[in-house]
């Protein structure tokens, strides 16, 4: 994802300096904190969490800066109330429902210091021929199911508006998705029907919402997905970036 969005990890216009703070909820196996670490001085304290530990480095793998806990975005400690200089929160939109992205921001918000910025990444749209439309329509069934919201990149402004934050600003990006865009196609490629793969249990249990209705037909439509973006020039998927700032 930096790949694509000009090498950089922080787009909030701030430069990190001895002593700020940084957290990055749904921290994952804390990639991003760890990449981050290597481009800021060595006393700015960094803190990952996650809802589960089983994802987090090997403390010997991480300079002790960098500390991580398990916490949910929805309820963080109240002794971090106005602490971290920026926020970083990146791919919950298929973790979160409504009301816990509003929590989740609401709580963010809070641990952020005055001054401070929130940055947020996550999809928006992604467009290739019929396959990834039928594929699309599968997708929205299971969020509608599981009561998540997908496109919560359009709600996520106003939810920032709603919190308190100011200053919005909004990085787009566009990357080719299959062969026809190179290596970064084939990589988009890689790392999304990944992605989709890991919806195959969900679907079939929820008895394919009339889109498939065997282990065979997913599978199929899988590849079905790959070979189109593959060969279909202009295949892309899009990514947002949203930085805003908690006033003084
Ligand atoms: C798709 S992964 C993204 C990981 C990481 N942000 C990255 O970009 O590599 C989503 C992560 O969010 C975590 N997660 C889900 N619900 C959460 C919650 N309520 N609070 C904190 N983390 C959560 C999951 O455990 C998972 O590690």
């Amino acid at each position: 994802m930096k790949r694509g969005f000009d090498q950089k990890n922080v787009h909030a216009p701030i430069t990190l300096i001895s002593g700020d703070r940084v957290l990055e909820t749904g921290t994952g196996s804390g990639i991003w904190l760890l990449d981050l670490s290597t481009e800021v001085p060595i006393d700015v304290e960094m803190q990952g969490t996650d809802i589960e530990s089983k994802m987090f480095p090997a403390p010997e793998t991480y300079p002790n800066n960098i500390q991580f806990s398990v916490h949910s975005v929805t309820s963080l400690p109240q002794a971090w109330t106005d602490r971290f200089t920026l926020v970083h929160q990146r791919l919950l939109v298929a973790s979160l429902q409504e009301a816990q992205w509003r929590k989740a921001i609401n709580e963010i918000y809070r641990v952020t210091a005055p001054g401070g910025w929130i940055q947020l990444f996550e999809p928006s749209e992604w467009h290739a021929g019929p396959v990834n439309e039928k594929h699309r329509a599968m997708l929205a069934a299971l969020s509608h199911h599981r009561g998540i919201i997908w496109d919560c990149y359009k709600y996520i402004p106003q939810m920032l508006a709603d919190t308190g934050f100011v200053d919005l600003k909004v990085i787009q990006k566009e990357l080719p998705l299959g062969k026809w865009g190179g290596e970064d196609g084939v990589a988009h490629r890689k790392n999304l029907i990944e992605v989709w793969w890991g919806t195959k249990t969900p679907i079939l249990k929820a008895g394919g919402f009339g889109f498939v209705n065997s282990e065979q037909e997913f599978d199929q439509l899988m590849t079905d997905l790959e070979t189109e973006w593959d060969n279909t020039p202009g295949s892309t998927h899009t990514y947002i970036t949203w930085c805003a700032r908690k006033p003084l």
